[in-house]
């Protein structure tokens, strides 16, 4: 946050100042949550339905809130205003705008956004200062409430875009618009909303539709429905891949027996320099080069992006994040969420990394599938029987896996349905060999409680 007086809050975002004087300044960061207040923050207050931001007022400013935002007075210095999420993003916006040196970096695609975001915040940290805080937020509160982490001292903000449907993506880009707009995939997450991935695809591309003449599209050559974009912005465009038409081109890739991969990172002027990557998983690729185009742009030299990316790692939990077990047990902790792209990108990499040992798959229900649930569950499941998984496990309503499965004739794995979580951890607790490597997949439902099993009966066994 930049300093602002409580009455130029006031100002901006339309509302009235109360309990305070002209003087009363804001210097530190905007916070909803009390407990993370800092001193001389704004507490921004959310009636919401099950709690009320309001009743925690008195306890942020305690805790050094130079005020709060909320809808009603709560008798502490503030300022009320209509509906504080609209006023989070105008002051948002004005904030951005008194920030001229700041280089804005917007990310979209349907998976891939928390973790290339992490990657693109930890390149970008070796040119300067940069805002990119762990977690998903992507949405008409997470995002805005980045944009405030923004200093006079920071150079780059990298900001997650969300869309659970159209004009999202383009709400968003009003209240700080990205020079450099990067779009990883289009997939079928949140189809249910979208109707089809063209739809998805029109509400993707609201990112690079908001882009100035003088900005960067950064578009993913591999994916179809992601180049066409490049009809659909004034700004320069980048493509990424591994494809010919790519600028910025990964070639001879290939994968060790972790599942990390290695490849040649050609820049757009030639250069190039062999990446050797510490992450997880063949679509890792995809999320660096979408990194690497970003930081090339920002003038880093290729030398130093192939660098940078050999060291990114997992900043956001529960997202291929791979922990061995002192019984010679892997874990694929991909728990937070899962659609059925990023379930076949988890399946690979756990094919990857099975090699010549047993694999466990653990997949949970996938949500937002609209008129694709059934489909996209018997999709998953099939693929993994293809991939020679040798236990599936579908907990709940993620059944539908079993039949893809089984309609692969020459699958040999065993089918497990598990009834509940609770059912799906000792179906994999309790025949569990050393050297197996167990994915767990869902999308939230409690899928984790798997890995935290796994993670939890690791830690017994090494003893406190
Ligand atoms: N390029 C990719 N292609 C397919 N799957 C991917 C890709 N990158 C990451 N994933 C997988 O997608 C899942 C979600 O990752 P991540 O949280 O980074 O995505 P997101 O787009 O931010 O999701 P959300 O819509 O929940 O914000 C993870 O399981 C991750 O391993
Ligand atoms: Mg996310």
């Amino acid at each position: 946050m930049i300093r602002m007086t409580l009455d130029e809050i006031a100002a901006v975002t339309g509302g009235r100042l109360v309990n305070a004087g002209p003087d009363a300044t804001v210097t530190g960061p905007v916070e909803y949550d009390s407990r993370a207040l800092l001193p001389g923050g704004l507490f921004v207050a959310f009636a919401g339905e099950k709690v009320d931001g309001h009743d925690y007022a008195a306890k942020a400013v305690a805790a050094g809130a130079a005020g709060v935002l909320g809808s009603r007075d709560t008798g502490r210095p503030g300022v009320v205003v209509d509906d504080p999420l609209a006023a989070l993003a105008k002051l948002a916006h004005v904030v951005v705008g008194r920030l001229p040196e700041l280089t804005v970096v917007g990310l979209t695609g349907s998976s891939g956004k928390t973790t290339t975001k992490d990657y693109i915040g930890q390149v970008l940290a070796r040119l300067g200062s940069t805002v990119a805080p762990a977690g998903s937020l992507n949405n008409e509160l997470g995002f805005p409430y980045t944009v405030l982490k923004a200093t006079p001292e920071t150079r780059f903000l990298v900001l997650e875009m969300g869309a659970r449907g159209i004009g999202h993506i383009a709400y968003l880009a009003g209240i700080a618009a990205p020079r450099i707009g990067v779009v990883l995939n289009v997939g079928a997450a949140h189809i249910g909303e979208f109707g089809s991935v063209e739809g998805t695809a029109r509400a993707k591309g609201e990112l690079v539709e908001s882009l100035p003449a003088d900005g960067l599209a950064v578009l993913n050559a591999d994916d179809e429905l992601v180049s066409a974009m490049a009809s659909r912005t004034k700004a320069r465009v980048v493509f990424t891949g591994e494809s010919e038409r790519a600028d910025v081109r990964a070639t001879d890739v290939r994968l060790d027996e972790r599942g990390r991969a290695a490849y040649t990172l050609v820049a757009p002027d030639g250069g190039s320099a062999p990446v050797r990557l510490a992450v997880t998983g063949r679509h890792q690729v995809a999320n660096t080069l979408a990194a690497a185009a970003v930081a090339l742009e920002a003038g880093m030299p290729v030398e130093a992006v192939a660098d940078a990316l050999g060291e990114v790692g997992i900043v956001s939990s529960r997202r291929m994040d791979v922990f061995d077990r002192p019984d010679g047990v892997t874990v694929i902790d991909d728990s937070y969420n899962a659609n059925p792209s990023s379930t076949a990108a988890a399946l690979r990499a756990l094919a990857a990394m099975g090699e010549g040992r047993r694999t466990v798959a653990v997949l949970g229900y996938m949500a937002e599938l609209g008129e694709y649930e059934q489909s996209g569950h018997r999709d998953v499941g099939r693929l993994a029987a293809e991939l020679g998984v040798d236990r599936l496990v579908a907990v709940a309503e993620a059944a539908p896996v079993l039949d893809g499965a089984a309609g692969v004739q020459d699958w040999k794995g065993e089918p497990i349905a598990a009834a509940d979580q609770a059912a799906a951890i000792a179906a994999v607790l309790g025949d569990l060999r050393p050297g197996d490597v167990v994915l767990v997949k869902g999308s939230r439902y409690r899928t984790w409680e798997v890995a935290d099993a796994l993670r939890a009966e690791a830690a017994e066994e090494v003893g406190p």
